[in-house]
């Protein structure tokens, strides 16, 4: 009998909570062992830090892994790298290549955790700085022990400064002694980055896109979690995934709200049923602040995704329900993408939270 929840959600996941993905596995391990570098974009929420952590973890490599999002500028994306550096190499081994920083850091370590802290006086030369950095840490990687470098969320470089991507291009294409990841969940943001001729990051590495979790693997993986909750973990699982249309962050909440809330008096219907409409209640509030904060068009096209939800929905579909204009529309769609509300699946919309997308139709029935 299982004791504690089977399903996990919101933070990265492995054993046991992570299931397929085994052929991205090896194409990322075959990238990571080659002089490649790995682009890997899915929408928030799909796994990509728990399958490139999982990929990494069986490799015996230092990893290096820095989300863009917590960035404040380019002094602070120095120090930040310096101190994961130290998390994988110890500060004897830095000291001699701290000599030839050209900007001197000031590092203090706090003996209790053993973390260092590191700053760069505020004037100084923030490309300067990036350069000492960075190439600190091709120094370090040996030809067997390649260290792996993920930058998470790298659309965000563009906040950064509009010279950042060039500059930080010009340093690492040097580089031949690690393999960099970037990661990132705005799509079109990463594709600007990586597949616009004009970019400096334009072909950098071996592109990624990574998709949910296929139907029936994700299917077993929730049956297995049922198994001793209900004869019917089958229909459960397919009640399930039909909801969440197989995206793994909110299959694994609805799975984990429905084993919570287990009702030996209520069919698997019933109890779906049932965990969706907690959900949905429980975010409410949030769900009435996202509202509030769209113009009458994005409202409009969320309206429609919603109501379409099961049958394709594309922007040429979408024109003919009532856009005035095509520019309009477009730009809406961009937005709404960007912000992750909707996901553009080959070329079709969804709405990327099934329970919201839930709260939009009950709102317009009541
Ligand atoms: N391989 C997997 N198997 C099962 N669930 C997964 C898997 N990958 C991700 N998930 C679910 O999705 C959630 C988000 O995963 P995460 O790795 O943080 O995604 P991302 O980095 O793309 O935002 C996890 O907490 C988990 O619930
Ligand atoms: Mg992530």
């Amino acid at each position: 009998m299982k004791k504690t929840n089977p399903f996990k959600f919101g933070s990265v996941v492995e054993e046991p909570y992570f299931t397929d993905r085994t052929t991205e596995q090896a194409e990322i391990e075959m990238v990571l062992s080659s002089a490649n570098h790995l682009i890997l974009i899915s929408p928030r929420r799909y796994g990509k830090t728990s399958l490139i952590k999982k990929v990494v973890s069986s490799l015996d490599r230092p990893l290096i892994f820095l989300d863009l999002q917590l960035i404040t500028d380019l002094n602070d994306f120095a120090s930040q790298i310096l101190r994961r550096v130290h998390r994988v190499f110890p500060l004897e081994r830095l000291r001699s290549f701290f000599r030839n920083f050209r900007v001197t850091p000031t590092i203090t370590l706090n003996p209790i955790t053993n973390e260092i802290d590191v700053s760069f006086l505020s004037n100084s030369n923030q490309v300067l700085l990036l350069e000492d950095v960075f190439n600190l840490l091709d120094n370090l990687g040996s030809s067997n022990k390649k260290p792996i470098v993920v930058l998470d969320e790298f659309q965000d470089i563009k906040r950064l400064g509009t010279d950042t991507e060039k500059h930080l291009r010009a340093i690492i294409q040097h580089h031949q002694n690690i393999n960099y990841v970037f990661m990132g969940s705005i799509e079109s943001m990463m594709r600007q980055i990586f597949e616009e001729k004009r970019s400096p990051f334009y072909h950098f590495g071996q592109l990624m896109p990574l998709g949910k979790i296929p139907f029936s693997d994700f299917k077993n993986y929730i049956k297995e979690g049922f198994s001793d909750k209900t004869n019917d973990a089958d229909t459960l699982a397919e009640i399930i995934l039909t909801i969440t249309h197989c995206q793994p962050y909110y299959t694994q909440q609805l799975a984990y709200t429905v084993w919570n809330r287990w009702d030996h008096q209520m069919s698997e219907n019933e109890l779906v049923e049932a965990a969706v409409e907690y959900l949905i209640q429980i975010h409410d509030n949030d769900y009435h602040r996202i509202w509030q904060n769209q113009n009458q068009t994005d409202k409009k096209i969320l309206i429609q995704i919603s109501r379409h939800h099961e049958q394709m929905l594309s922007q040429a579909n979408l024109q003919k329900m009532g856009f005035s204009s095509a520019s309009t529309l477009y730009s809406g769609l961009k937005r709404l993408s960007q912000q992750g509300y909707i996901i553009k699946d080959k070329a079709n919309y969804q709405i990327d939270d099934p329970f919201f997308k839930s709260w939009i139709l009950r709102k317009r029935e009541e």
